[in-house]
Order: C-alpha cells, then sequence, then structure tokens
C-alpha cells in the first residue's frame, strides 16, 4: 500500500525541456504519483532517454514556438486541467562580454527568458484553479554568472526571477502559484565531465559536491506539493552554499 505525504505531487504534470538533466529527474520523481507526466522537449521524436518512463507522454516543442506550445498544451488539457509545470528548458552561455556575439546573446536571453515566458502565457488558458508553476532561474542571477555560464547566462536567470515574482502576483487572484528554483552547478550535461571544470566549481561549494539532478527535482516537488502552498513568488535557491544570501 502506497502512502500519501505532503510531498507527493498528483494531477497533470508537465515539464517543459524534461528530455534530459533536471527536467528528466523531475520527470522521474513525479512519475510515482502524477495521473499523468507529460514531457515536452526539441527532439522530433521521442528521446531515448525516456525510455525508463513508458507512460509518459512526449511532444516536440521548441520553447521560441509560441503556437507549437499552444498546440501541446490544448492537446495535454484534453485528459485535464493542468496542475503542474516545470520549465527547465534552457541554454548556458559561457563567454564574457568581449567574447559574446551579439547573435549568442540573443538566442540566450530568447530560450532562457522568452521561453518562460512563451511557455507562461500558452498555459494560461489550460491551468487548473490550483496549479503551481515552477520556472528554473539559476545561481548565476546573483552571482552575474561565472565559470559554467557568463554575464548574458547571469542576465536571462536574473530575468527568471524577476519573471517568476510577476507571474505570481498577476496569477495569485487564480489560486495559481508560481516559483522558481535557482540551481547551483548541476551534474548534468550542461556542466559536462571536464575534471579541472568539476574540480573548479566543487570547489566553490561549501558541501563539497556538485548537486545531482536529485538534489534540484526535490525542490522542485516540494514547490508543487501541498507542503508548498503557501509559496508563491520565490527563489529556491538549492546551490550547496556556493551563494549566500
Ligand atoms: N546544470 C547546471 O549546472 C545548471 C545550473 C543552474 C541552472 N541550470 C538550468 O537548469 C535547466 C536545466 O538544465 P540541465 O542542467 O538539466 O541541462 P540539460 O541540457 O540536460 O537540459 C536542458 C533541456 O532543455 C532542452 N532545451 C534546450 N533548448 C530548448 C528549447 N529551445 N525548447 C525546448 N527545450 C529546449 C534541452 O533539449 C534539454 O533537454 C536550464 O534552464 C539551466 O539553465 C542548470
Amino acid at each position: 500500500m502506497t502512502r500519501q505525504t505532503q510531498f507527493d505531487v498528483d494531477g497533470n504534470v508537465v515539464i517543459v525541456g524534461g528530455a534530459s538533466g533536471i527536467g528528466l529527474a523531475v520527470a522521474h520523481l513525479a512519475a510515482h504519483t502524477a495521473k499523468t507526466v507529460s514531457i515536452l522537449d526539441l527532439h522530433e521524436e521521442r528521446p531515448e532517454s525516456l525510455a525508463s518512463l513508458p507512460d509518459a507522454s512526449y511532444s516536440s516543442a521548441d520553447v521560441l514556438d509560441d503556437r507549437r506550445l499552444a498546440d501541446c498544451f490544448a492537446t495535454i488539457a484534453e485528459r485535464g486541467p493542468i496542475d503542474r509545470v516545470f520549465v527547465s528548458a534552457g541554454i548556458t552561455l559561457p563567454k564574457t562580454i568581449a567574447e559574446v556575439s551579439a547573435s549568442d546573446a540573443q538566442r540566450c536571453l530568447m530560450i532562457n527568458l522568452m521561453g518562460s515566458i512563451n511557455t507562461l502565457s500558452a498555459l494560461l488558458p489550460h491551468l487548473s484553479s490550483d496549479a503551481s508553476v515552477v520556472l528554473t532561474a539559476s545561481v548565476a542571477a546573483h552571482t552575474g554568472g561565472g565559470f559554467v555560464g557568463g554575464s548574458v547566462y547571469g542576465a536571462s536567470k536574473a530575468g527568471v526571477v524577476g519573471l517568476t515574482r510577476g507571474a505570481a502576483r498577476e496569477l495569485a487572484p487564480r489560486g495559481v502559484r508560481v516559483n522558481c528554483v535557482a540551481p547551483g552547478a548541476t551534474y548534468t550535461g550542461m556542466v559536462g565531465d571536464d575534471p579541472a571544470v568539476v574540480d573548479r566549481l566543487t570547489s566553490g561549494t561549501l558541501l563539497g559536491r556538485l548537486a545531482s539532478p536529485d538534489d534540484i527535482a526535490n525542490g522542485v516537488l516540494y514547490l508543487w506539493s501541498p507542503a508548498g502552498s503557501y509559496l508563491t513568488g520565490t527563489t529556491l535557491n538549492i546551490n550547496g552554499g556556493s551563494h549566500l544570501g
């Protein structure tokens, strides 16, 4: 017999950018208790990474394509209103302002910030009356970038923190909560496995290790769950002490 806890998530769950890394970890945790799990990502075909999630549906969507997002959410909502959303889709840009081209900067800002705006906008008609949406910022929103992401990446993620606050204010009258997680360096393809990079990032933490994708996913589940029901507009810093404050 399974026992429900205050931290369990039920209802219809959507993960945008869920084919790898942190989004995939959230999908695995959600799959234990959610009614449905729907994953959106860039890959045209259902990716191999989702083989261990046979019950999760997959749709190909780019967060820059607002019409495609609207179509996907309308299809998902045919099974009922959308209750829990995690927007993980994002890219890093490990370049200084001196190095970065205008087109690279624009792409990073568009995917990380405009992608979150597009997702929120397309979701609006389909959210349930107690929906919880979690966006993804970064420790770089506070530090202004650093080793993995540069200034433009930091700016894109600082934008997500502001967007979270504004969306929380706008959607509270509907009963919808909006929060974000701000991960520190997390062991995913985004960080890679270059030992020199991993050592340098690890030495910047107080806990002496990088985050696992599950460390961040646990925070997302908390923000989604009944245990987090009094949280909105907040940024949950999960960074092993790599930035305090
Ligand atoms: N890994 C870290 O150290 C770290 C730290 C702080 C914040 N983050 C943030 O966490 C989020 C997840 O990153 P991750 O580490 O799991 O990396 P990841 O590369 O494993 O996952 C990102 C996912 O987003 C998808 N994606 C990228 N562009 C997209 C687009 N235009 N439309 C739809 N999907 C798109 C990718 O296909 C991929 O599946 C990102 O927003 C990232 O900026 C990561």
